[in-house]
């Protein structure tokens, strides 16, 4: 017998204001078909003023406790992965903590960027496997749109705003791949490329919030090669092959960065969760959004097989495997 982390319920939230390609190109010196081309997205949440990133998560946290018919008194724990938290401190997780009306546990942020859902992923299915968790809100949610220099077109028509969350429960698994729930999960970081994915800013360097730079070329080089061998170790550590799997949920950061990770593995693109084309890179809320939509949709099933991955800055990358 094992401990398995099971998803009972997921949610989402995206921001009302949806901002297409040609809107930005009004304001920055890009086009439509530049940005569909060269990432597959054509349109974006961005939050309204005032619209901050633990309002997000409420409205997310909510949905998945309402999917998975989990009372808040349940939720002994709450992961929250942001890079792009309502204040330096306290943590986010703390303000959707107190806006749940959550009176006990414990909640905290995690940061990995765009890793970031893996990552507190893996926190809350280890707060579980170790006994410490029974029941866990793990939510991933940012308004990037605060943090980008809307003048760069290089970073400001890749990103968006938004939320999704997921509810895990602990289950009593046979220790086997045919178990439901996180059958395992994969992290990585490098932090020599600190350099190539960052904030100009931030309290202890500069003391503003600053803006978001990156080397677009090298990321994608590092993000198409840490991506195929993350998969692949997150398989091999299952005994299972590509042919095992039944959906992937990708990061959504550029179209072609996903159907590179989904041509390795062979997977019929009917098969790869799609949302950068309207939702943008999201950051650490892009995987539970997708998730969100392809579980409401009927596409992902009880008991198939999803495999998560996520890159990010730091460089940090990860994978989760699912039976859901
Ligand atoms: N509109 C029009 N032209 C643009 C734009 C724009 N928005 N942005 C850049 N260009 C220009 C550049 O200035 C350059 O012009 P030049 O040749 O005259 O100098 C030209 O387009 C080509 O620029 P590249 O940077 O070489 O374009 P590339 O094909 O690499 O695409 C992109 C850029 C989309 C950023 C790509 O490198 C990429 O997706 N990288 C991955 C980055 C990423 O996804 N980061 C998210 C976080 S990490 C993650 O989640 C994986």
């Amino acid at each position: 017998m094992v401990m398995r982390s099971v998803i009972v319920g997921c949610g989402s939230y995206l921001p009302a204001r949806i901002v297409t390609n040609d809107e930005l190109a009004r304001t920055v010196d890009t086009s439509d078909e530049w940005i569909t081309q060269r990432t597959g997205i054509r349109s974006r949440h961005i939050a309204a003023e005032g619209e901050k990133t633990s309002d997000l998560a409420l409205k997310a946290a909510q949905a998945a406790l309402a999917h998975g018919g989990v009372a808040v008194d349940e939720v002994d724990l709450i992961v929250l992965a942001t890079a792009t938290p309502d204040q330096t401190f306290p943590a986010t997780a703390a303000k959707v903590q107190a806006a749940l009306g959550m009176t006990r546990g414990a909640a905290f942020d995690v940061q990995a960027v765009c890793s970031g859902f893996i990552y507190a992923l893996s926190v809350a299915d280890n707060f579980i496997k170790a006994g410490q968790a029974r029941t866990v809100l793990v939510i991933g949610a940012e308004t990037f749109s605060r943090i980008l220099d809307w003048t760069d077109r290089t970073t400001c028509v890749l990103f968006g705003d938004g939320a999704g969350a997921v509810v895990l429960r602990a289950e009593e698994g046979q220790g086997t791949s045919e178990d439901r729930g996180i059958l395992s999960t994969h992290l990585h970081s490098d932090g020599r490329h600190h350099d190539l994915l960052y904030v100009d800013g931030g309290p202890s360097s500069t003391q503003t919030v600053g803006h978001v730079r990156m080397a677009g070329q090298e990321v994608f080089k590092h993000a198409v090669v840490n991506l195929a061998e993350v998969v692949g170790e997150a398989l091999a550590a299952n005994g299972l092959t590509p042919g095992d799997l039944d959906w992937l949920v990708p990061h959504q950061a550029n179209r072609r960065i996903i159907e590179s990770t989904g041509r390795k593995l062979k997977l019929d693109p009917s098969r790869v969760v799609m949302t950068v084309d309207h939702h943008g890179n999201t950051s650490a809320a892009s995987i539970p959004l997708a998730l969100c939509e392809a579980v409401t949709d009927g596409r992902i099933q009880r008991g198939e097989l999803v495999l998560l991955e996520a890159m990010g800055g730091g460089f940090t990358w990860g994978a989760a495997l699912v039976r859901f």
